[in-house]
Formats: C-alpha cells, sequence, structure tokens
C-alpha cells in the first residue's frame, strides 16, 4: 500500500499502543513492559503484553502479535489501510491521497454500482414475462410477495448475454462484468458470457448496503444447485454473511446461523428477522468475530444430517472463542429450518429456540447419544468419555452441573462422575505442565516457532537468522547489503521473506518500522516477526551482527555442499548404472 512512510510514522506516534490498546484491554505494568488478558483468546492469567519502547503487542498464550496498526486490524476486523484510517481518525490526522488507494476505491465503487443494476435488472425480469418460471418456483417454495421484494430476489433469463448487453448499454464494459463475476470467458474460443443464466438470483448484500455478489438455483433438478459469484475485488465470502445487512436492525437479540439462503429467507418470513447464512462455505474465524460484533448469542440451525452436524461442532469451536453464548437447535422431522416452518409453522420453531440447548448441552447430549447406555459396558465407555470432555470445560461450575447430568444419563452417582471428572481434569493437567517442562529442558524445541504449521528446518542458522533481523529492527544501519548476505542465504523463508521487506523499505529510503511492514507482510508473518522481536533483548552491536551473518553463511555454504554432494552421487549412481564404469 503506497502510504507515504512519514504518514505512517505520524499515525504510530499519535496513537502510542499502551494507549490504544489500553482502551480495548486492562494493563497492569510490569518493568519496561505492560500485561493484560489477551482479547484475541480466553484465558484466566495475563499474557498478553505491550512493549511500548518496541511500539508492539505480543501474546504469549496466542502468539499474536504485530504493531499498533495489527492490534487494530485484528480487534477491529479491518484491512491494513481501514485500520491506518481508523487511527488516523483517532488521532485527527487526515488520510493523505494515496493513489493506489483511491483507485482501488474507485474500481470498488464501480462493482458497487454493477452490482446493483444487475440486481435491479434480475429483479425486473422476475416481473417481466421470461420470468414465469421463476414466480412458479418461488410459489411453489412458498415466497410471499413482500419477502421477494424485501430481498430483492430476481431472475437471470435462459439467454447467454442477457445481463451483458444490458449493463453493456449502461456504459459498463466486458472486463468490468468480468471483475464483478457476473460474465465468465470460455476457455475454448474465448467469448464472454454471462455467469447466470436460467436461474432464481439472490443479490448478497453487505452490512453497507452494497450489493456485492449474487448466489443462484436452478428451478428443478439440475446442477449445480447453487452457483455463487467467485472471490472480487468486493466479495469476500469469508467476511461476508448472507442477510446481515436486515439483521443488524433486528431486535431479537440473537442470531441465527443457518446453513443456506432459503433457510434464512424463510425464517425472516416466518418472523424471525435475525437468521443470517453463510455463503456457501463453511463458518470462517472472520464471520465468527463479525457475529460477535453483532449479537451476544448465536443459534446454530444447521441441517440434521452429519455434514451439518460436523459443521455445528466446528461452528461452536469458532464462536466460541468470540465470547458469544453459543447454542444448538435441533430439529426434528425436518432437514433444514425452511423445510420445518413450512410444515409445522412459526409458533413451533419459536419453542425449539426457546428450548435450544447451549453448546455444552449439546456436546454432551451428542457424546451421549452415540452408546446404548442400557449396557453395563457402554455406561462405563460413555462415563469415561464423558468425564474427558467435561473436563475440558473451564469452569468449575459447569463441570458441576454437567458432571451431574452426565451422572443421571449414565445412571451413576454423582459422586462416581465427579471422581471421574477430577481425574480427568488433573490429567489434563499434568499433560500441560509436562509439556511445558518438556519444552524448557529441550531448548531446540522450545525455539521452533509456536506458529501452526511452522517448523525450522535448520535450527542453528534460524537462530541466527532471527538474532540478526531483531538488531536490524532495533539498529537499522546495520542492515547488511544482499551482496554481503544474500536473502538465499536464509534457511526459513519467512525470515527471508521479513529480510527482503526489509531491503525494500530500505530502498525507498523508508526506516523499517512496523506499521510499514503491516503494509508488506501477512497477519500471520507479522505475528512471527513480532514473536521474533519479543524474544529476548540482544545487545546491540557490530559485532553480534557478524556472529549472526557468519553462522547463516556457514550454514547455507554447508547445505549448498550437501545438495551438490547429493547431484553428484546421484550422478555417479546413474553412471554405475549404465555401466560407465567410474
Ligand atoms: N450451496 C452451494 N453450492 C451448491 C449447493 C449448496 O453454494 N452446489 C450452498 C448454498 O449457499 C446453499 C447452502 O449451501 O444455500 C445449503 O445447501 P443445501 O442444504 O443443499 O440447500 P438448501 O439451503 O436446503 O436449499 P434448497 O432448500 O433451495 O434446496
Ligand atoms: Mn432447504
Amino acid at each position: 500500500m503506497a502510504l507515504p512512510e512519514s504518514f505512517l510514522e505520524e499515525v504510530a506516534a499519535r496513537n502510542p499502543i499502551e494507549e490504544v490498546v489500553g482502551q480495548y484491554v486492562a494493563l497492569t505494568r510490569k518493568g519496561s513492559n505492560l500485561f493484560g488478558l489477551c482479547p484475541f483468546h480466553s484465558e484466566k492469567t495475563a499474557s498478553f503484553s505491550v512493549a511500548p519502547d518496541k511500539g508492539i503487542y505480543y501474546c504469549f498464550g496466542c502468539h499474536k502479535g504485530g504493531s499498533v496498526i495489527n492490534f487494530i486490524m485484528e480487534i477491529e476486523n479491518l484491512e491494513y489501510i481501514d485500520a491506518v484510517r481508523f487511527l488516523a481518525k483517532r488521532a485527527g490526522l487526515e488520510m493523505p491521497e494515496d493513489t493506489t488507494y483511491r483507485s482501488t476505491y474507485r474500481r470498488q465503487e464501480r462493482l458497487w454500482a454493477l452490482c446493483k443494476e444487475a440486481a435491479l435488472f434480475f429483479h425486473e425480469k422476475l416481473s417481466s414475462s421470461e420470468g414465469k418460471p421463476a414466480r412458479d418456483y418461488l410459489a411453489v417454495r412458498g415466497l410471499t410477495k413482500s419477502t421477494v421484494t424485501r430481498f430483492g430476489l430476481g431472475f437471470s433469463p435462459d439467454h447467454w448475454t442477457g445481463l451483458l448487453e444490458a449493463m453493456q448499454e449502461k456504459g459498463y464494459t466486458k472486463e468490468e462484468l468480468l471483475d464483478a463475476g457476473l460474465a465468465v470467458r470460455s476457455q475454448e474460443k474465448g467469448a464472454i458470457y454471462d455467469r447466470f443464466r436460467n436461474r432464481l438470483m439472490f443479490p448478497i448484500i453487505d452490512v453497507r448496503g452494497h450489493v456485492i455478489g449474487f448466489g443462484g438455483r436452478v428451478m428443478d433438478d439440475s446442477k449445480p444447485k447453487y452457483l455463487n459469484s467467485p472471490e472480487t475485488l468486493i466479495f469476500n465470502k469469508r467476511r461476508n454473511l448472507f442477510a446481515l445487512n436486515i439483521v443488524k436492525k433486528s431486535k431479537q437479540g440473537r442470531i441465527i446461523l443457518t446453513e443456506g439462503y432459503m433457510d434464512a429467507i424463510a425464517l425472516h418470513q416466518y418472523g424471525f428477522d435475525c437468521a443470517v447464512a453463510s455463503l456457501g462455505t463453511a463458518l470462517t474465524e472472520e464471520h465468527a468475530k463479525i457475529l460477535a460484533k453483532y449479537t451476544n448469542q448465536v443459534v446454530i440451525t444447521y441441517d440434521g444430517d452429519e455434514a451439518g452436524q460436523t459443521a455445528t461442532k466446528r461452528a461452536i469451536g469458532l464462536l466460541e472463542k468470540t465470547g458469544v453464548q453459543v447454542k444448538v437447535l435441533r430439529m426434528q422431522g425436518a432437514k433444514d429450518p425452511d423445510e420445518f416452518l413450512k410444515k409445522y409453522g412459526a409458533d413451533r420453531f419459536k419453542v425449539l429456540l426457546e428450548k435450544s440447548e447451549n453448546h455444552r448441552e449439546y456436546q454432551l447430549l451428542s457424546l451421549q447419544s452415540q452408546y446404548h447406555l442400557e449396557l453395563d459396558e457402554e455406561k462405563v465407555a460413555f462415563s469415561k468419555e464423558a468425564a474427558n470432555l467435561i473436563a475440558t470445560f473451564s469452569s468449575a461450575v459447569e463441570r458441576e452441573v454437567y458432571g451431574t447430568r452426565a451422572a443421571e444419563a449414565a445412571g451413576i452417582s454423582p459422586d462416581a462422575m465427579k471422581v471421574e471428572i477430577n481425574r480427568a481434569f488433573q490429567r489434563r493437567i499434568f499433560q500441560e505442565k509436562k509439556k511445558q517442562e518438556s519444552q524448557i529442558l529441550q531448548p531446540a524445541r522450545t525455539y521452533q516457532p509456536k506458529m501452526k504449521g511452522m517448523h525450522y528446518e535448520n535450527l542453528r542458522s534460524a537462530i541466527a537468522e532471527e538474532g540478526l533481523l531483531r538488531l536490524v529492527f532495533k539498529e537499522p544501519v546495520l542492515l547488511p547489503s544482499y551482496e554481503e548476505l544474500p536473502a538465499e542465504a536464509f534457511s526459513s523463508p519467512i525470515l527471508a521473506k521479513i529480510y527482503r521487506a526489509l531491503h525494500t523499505l530500505a530502498d525507498q529510503g523508508v526506516v523499517a518500522a512496523l506499521p510499514a511492514l503491516a503494509g508488506i507482510l501477512s497477519k500471520e508473518e507479522m505475528n512471527h516477526f513480532s514473536a521474533v522481536i519479543q524474544k529476548q533483548d540482544d545487545v546491540i552491536t557490530e559485532e553480534a551482527l557478524r556472529d549472526y551473518m557468519e553462522i547463516i553463511q556457514q550454514e547455507y555454504f554447508r547445505r549448498k555442499a550437501n545438495t551438490e554432494k547429493d547431484l553428484l552421487t546421484i550422478r555417479n549412481q546413474l553412471k554405475e548404472k549404465k555401466g560407465y564404469g567410474g
């Protein structure tokens, strides 16, 4: 992002990290750092730290970290540029005229306008003579006129270029239709045609009221049943939920999470104006955070089939982390809310909603349903598994309540269950302690990155690479030139990338400050870099730098030599095979 470095510095300087973070987290000073309860994962002891002198935050529990900009990105769920804007506003600064940003925004505005025009086009087609089959289909599905209007439903004609031509007449280019995901280019001939043909159209509208994409359903049994807009400049499936634009105004005090467009729409029609659907994808962490911004209670009403139940368990995990109250609605006699409402009506759904289980209860009952509790050995097996599950519940009250329930289900005494749970609980604590201890005893393992899916292949080199980056970050003038130390010499791809980023900034005459890095590195990379910076305080000397460089180079040559040796061995083996002799 081409925001001037001087501006980013100004933004960071006027938003001291301890002050900004302090508005979200209660911090207490310990030495030069501040500590508090991490806002990004639930915890009881403070492992979230802020280092005002370094301008970073870092959580020793969940390993998230970064600059004040990353913090705002994470906690306010904003893109980089919007986080900068947020902080600029907080400090009363004007955003500079940024050309890339402005042109991106202008392109977005065009696509929003185009999608709105397309939605109108589809909506009008629905009442035209061509739209008869779609109107008939809507009648079969039982959707009323006012629902159709409320959701702006439409119909895409059975024509290859209907929308394309209509939009071109309004001044949009083929390119723009492709960019909006409304048209596709054929592989063979390169011809451009409408993506959505002969489908019932569901416009997807973001919380700001922009039409950002569409879902389209066939009106018979052909495949695919639903076709959705692809990801575009304005449409991000991971961050948008169908109907949230309406739900955000709901007064029902909860959000009902469904699997499908039709479920959400049916719920609205039957008076539950708080239903959303994820967009043909599984619920994401972003979705969970967004939901938590709008409500304190989420009720999951996924399909009763196995896929739906697996998705429910996943969603529970994601939602639980955000701190919202999570409930699960169990349906019987229908596969999804749409079907249920049509069969049994709103009142019976309301009853289900009111008695929907909180997620603990759901987890326990799901487990229970896997056992034949009239058999003694299954009682024993269930009690053990239930104890293991309940031991993971963080509050003692929950362990007590669900322990009693599990005991009742298994037909054993609550005291016996309690003993089992305590045992499982102690076992867990013991295992966690042991894990911690073994990490302390094995420095090599503690040195491995804490981030999931990351592993240093060459630990000796990686430690030196980390050290070098730490030094250079604190004392940018020490940055070695590429001739002295090329990025290839780094054994860790992620550290090499950070090194390159520091060089890129240096080439632009920019001091490698975190706010500028946040614009180049991904969130994960920033997390990792923050962990690296946070690790220890080195003595900043050229000598330390030389030591690190030497280790990195030694290891680089060793790896290269090994590769060459391997190649040589392979060549010799090939020669022998062919009988050339050695
Ligand atoms: N979906 C999709 N692509 C498909 C099938 C489904 O994107 N080929 C998504 C859609 O968002 C759909 C949701 O998954 O709304 C749920 O699919 P499904 O349960 O099959 O459909 P229903 O919601 O029951 O839709 P309907 O009642 O219209 O059959
Ligand atoms: Mn359905």
